[in-house]
């Protein structure tokens, strides 16, 4: 996007800014020249990782408030990333994950409406509502068939921001992305979720700190060396797809659904190598049985993105430079 292009649209609501995602896409509207503005109710996000706008701090799920706090807002667009993420916590208390994820995406929704600001939105959902499909590369046109309450909440969350868009005819971009990684490769921010679960902070968190245990769940796999294999998103190209569909959306109304992934897979095994020589050290884990509905490939197609919004990914393929970054903010974190 062209510094010229964004001349109709200057603040962007980041709804879930403070957290991993959504600080990365902070920092690159604003280095775009855009204005993020953040709001968050810091159940997992960071006040420090809000430095590039200001701030409304304010819970999705108590709708009034959230009225209150938006109103008399300047806003062209909105990003919405807020949502509880940890798939087996969602298991657990499924009522947590419909409560926020459906419950406060539908009250953001209608105190647009209420508002009178069906501008352009764009929202984070994730390969987590494909389930567990039986091809190589996931396209957006998969069945959609969750096999957790996590996934079937970004589904529910799905069909009513669709529903929103053409009943207001607000632009809408569903980004669904697969597994994020990495890191801000100037080091300003990165992945510190708590507790953490995803595979590549877990691992260099048991390269910093002994202490912790890294498992690998699962060696039958039926894949090359029997982990699971994914699709790495690097999360400032990520951030970049969020600047591909604002710019998208001026031109192309209508609910839109982009898979973000690189359509290349890596194995457990296959990271845990990468680490090893990016790292300098050896990584040891503990073998661990599967983990129940852990699908044992998910793999983005990724060329509608590419082909459509215009994305241009920096580091697909570039598995290094994925550990790379979240090493280095690992270690200064
Ligand atoms: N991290 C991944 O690999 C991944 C993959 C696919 C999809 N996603 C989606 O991306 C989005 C961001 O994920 P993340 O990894 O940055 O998670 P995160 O937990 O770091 O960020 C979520 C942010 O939303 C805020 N939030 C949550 N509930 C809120 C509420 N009720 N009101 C206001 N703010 C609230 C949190 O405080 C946090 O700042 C989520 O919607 C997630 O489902 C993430």
């Amino acid at each position: 996007m062209k510094e010229s292009q964004n001349n109709q649209m200057r603040n962007v609501l980041v709804v879930g800014g403070a957290g991993y995602i959504g600080s990365h896409v902070s920092k690159a509207l604003a280095l775009k020249g855009l204005k993020p503005i953040v709001v968050d109710n810091f159940y997992s996000g960071h006040r420090d990782f809000v430095k590039w706008g200001p701030l409304i701090e304010v819970d999705i799920k108590e709708r009034e408030k959230l009225a209150a706090a938006l109103r008399g807002v300047e806003f062209d667009a909105v990003i919405h990333l807020a949502a509880h993420i940890e798939v087996g916590e969602s298991v657990q208390n499924p009522e947590k994950y419909f409560l926020n994820n459906v419950g406060g995406t539908e009250n953001l929704l209608s105190v647009l409406e209420e508002l009178g600001r069906n501008v352009p939105f764009v929202f984070s959902s994730t390969a987590a509502v494909y389930g567990q499909p039986e091809v190589d590369l996931i396209s957006e046109s998969a069945p959609l068939k969750p096999i957790n309450p996590y996934g079937e909440s970004k589904m529910q969350a799905e069909s009513r921001i669709r529903a929103w868009s053409e009943r207001v005819r607000a632009p809408v971009c569903l980004l669904r992305y697969f597994n994020v990684a990495g890191a801000d490769p100037e080091c300003e921010i990165g992945e510190a979720h708590d507790p953490e679960t995803h595979l590549i902070p877990r691992l260099l968190m048991s390269l910093l700190k002994p202490s912790t245990d890294f498992k690998v769940f699962g060696e039958d796999y039926p894949t090359p060396d029997g982990t699971c294999i994914r699709d790495y998103v690097h999360v400032w190209d990520l951030a970049q797809a969020h600047l591909a569909a604002l710019h998208y959306l001026k031109t192309h109304p209508g609910p839109h659904v982009f898979n973000v992934g690189y359509s290349k897979g890596f194995s457990v095994k296959e990271i845990i190598q990468a680490a090893e020589k990016v790292c300098g050290l050896r990584v040891p884990y503990t073998k661990a049985e599967r983990r129940a509905g852990d699908p044992a490939i998910l793999v983005a197609d990724g060329s509608r993105a590419l082909r459509e919004l215009g994305w241009h990914p920096e580091f697909a393929g570039r598995l290094d430079q994925i550990i790379a970054h979240a090493w280095a903010w690992h270690k200064s974190n």
